[in-house]
């Protein structure tokens, strides 16, 4: 069974907001799209620029990332648009009253 750990707060992370945070060693970030939350790997692979510094939401669960535009799949983390190719790392997210677990 997957080892659900507390990462954030929901009442820090509002709707269409993003954080950073880090779980055992790994940069995730959290994206808070019309109150469901998702959980992906922060780190680009296109160039290993932090997504969630600058990055967008866009076509409703899929973001943008900030450096030169590759899309992202916040559900799949499938890789959407050029120039990244490969996919990123999603997470299983689960909401205890008020705080955001993630599961490594
Ligand atoms: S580092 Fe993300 S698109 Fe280049």
């Amino acid at each position: 069974m997957a080892d659900f750990v507390t990462v954030a707060q929901v009442s820090a992370l509002p709707e269409g907001s993003a954080t950073q945070v880090s779980l055992r060693g790994q940069k995730i970030s959290l994206w808070n799209v019309g109150g469901t939350i998702y959980a992906i790997n922060d780190i680009c692979t296109h160039e290993e620029c932090d997504i969630s510094d600058g990055g967008t939401v866009v076509n409703g669960a899929q973001v943008e990332c900030p450096c030169h535009g590759a899309i992202f799949d916040l559900r799949t983390g499938d890789a959407k648009a050029l120039p990244a190719v490969e996919a990123l790392r999603t997470y299983p997210v689960r909401v205890e009253g008020d705080a955001i677990q993630v599961a490594m």
